[in-house]
């Protein structure tokens, strides 16, 4: 069966009856990647994976809460999307926006946002408004101009976004034979797709239906299991480890840059509901977790998604993460968005040689030495 997008796949546990077209680009269905060498170095005996939301079609997770939204906003007859973002959220509504050949506004903080994120509104044909300000300042005018303006806001305030999230935990119910993980960490911003995940592990499981789902049959997702839900920020963007809203955050993770999330007591919820927890993480934990996935297990994931990993690996390592559990990390965006980032880090395998066969040989030699 040729796929067609998690609108069509899921429909029966979203709210759109068959009457409604989805606006979608076959997003969804996204690998859930076992590490190999990560878990063996860090001695630890349980499954590690990777749920790659690189891989939707604009690269990061926003396209499972977009193609639900833009098709709800479609279905009511908008004919123009607004959002705020740090960079994926934008990406994403852009290229719905232009897939519904609607107008998308997106909001987008002056100069933190990373060159490939800006570039996919750009090519999409979004408007671009950039404030002088940051994602939260944003968020606050997104939500005063929708007031009179007839234009469908798309961040995750819109509860259709989750709706499209929360198909993730479907997904890597099914992919574990039927099964939640024991643990599910993520990256936690604005504390929409945590929020979305908590959802989705909770209806999956409380479905008590005889239809079969790709194989599985619903009532076998029923197994009283859930995760814990491990949300992971970034030091200088933390607002659930100080308890609130922080003023001016500031992190080299510029997609979870933000002091005031929205989805504050949906997110608290899905902490204390599963039994998890919120930590941090330093830019400098953040960013040599993405040097070690993408080094160790071939997988290049953007600062912010690395979160989640950096998180899960310490409290591996503390044992707050039982030995022979299964894990989950979501990998909320691609690498490939923010290359800079990378080439900031140094070159250090960059090695220049005159163009001759003995030059090349010499050098190659010498590092297998
Ligand atoms: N990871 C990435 C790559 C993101 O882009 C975001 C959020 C998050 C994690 C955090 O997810 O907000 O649901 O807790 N990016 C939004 C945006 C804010 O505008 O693209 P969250």
């Amino acid at each position: 069966m040729h796929y067609t997008g998690l609108v069509n796949r899921y429909r029966s546990r979203l709210p759109f009856g068959p009457e409604v077209k989805a606006v979608t680009l076959n997003e969804g269905n996204t690998p859930l990647i076992e590490l190999v060498n990560i878990p063996r170095q860090a001695g630890f005996e349980g499954r590690i994976l990777v749920k790659f939301e690189g891989l939707n079609p604009t690269g990061s997770f926003k396209d499972r809460g977009m193609t639900a939204a833009v098709t709800q906003a479609v279905h009511e007859g908008s004919k123009a999307i607004i959002c705020a973002s740090t960079g994926n959220t934008s990406a994403a509504a852009a290229a719905y926006a232009a897939r519904a050949g609607i107008t998308a506004f997106v909001l987008i903080p002056d100069g933190k946002i990373a060159l490939g994120k800006l570039a996919q509104a750009v090519v999409h044909g979004a408007v671009v408004v950039q404030i002088q300000g940051n994602f939260d300042d944003g968020m606050r005018l997104v939500k005063e101009v929708a007031q009179t303006a007839p234009v469908a806001i798309v961040n995750s305030i819109n509860p259709y976004r989750l709706q499209g999230q929360k198909t993730a935990a479907f997904e890597i119910i099914e992919a574990l034979g039927g099964q939640a993980p024991d643990y599910h960490c993520l990256p936690v911003g604005n504390a929409g797709n945590i929020s979305a995940y908590w959802m989705g592990y909770k209806e999956a499981n409380g479905q008590k239906s005889t239809a079969t789902m790709f194989g599985y049959s619903l009532e076998a997702f029923a197994d009283g299991k859930l995760p814990k839900m491990a949300g992971y920020q970034a030091a200088g963007a933390a607002p659930f480890l100080r308890g609130g809203r922080v003023a001016n955050p500031e992190t080299v993770a510029t997609a979870i840059r933000i002091g005031d999330p929205q989805s504050w007591d949906h997110a608290w919820a899905a902490q204390k509901e599963s039994g998890g927890w919120f930590d941090e993480c330093t830019d400098p934990e953040i960013l040599a977790t993405q040097r070690l996935l993408a080094e160790t297990e071939g997988v290049w994931c953007e600062p912010a998604s690395a979160a989640s990993l950096c998180g899960a690996l310490r409290d591996i390592k503390s044992g707050k993460i039982a030995q022979g559990s299964t894990v989950v990390c979501t990998l909320t965006g691609n690498g490939l968005k923010d290359p800079d980032i990378v080439i900031q880090g140094g070159l250090k395998d960059l090695i220049q040689v005159a163009a001759e066969r003995s030059a090349v040989e010499r050098a190659i030699l010498a590092k297998l030495r």
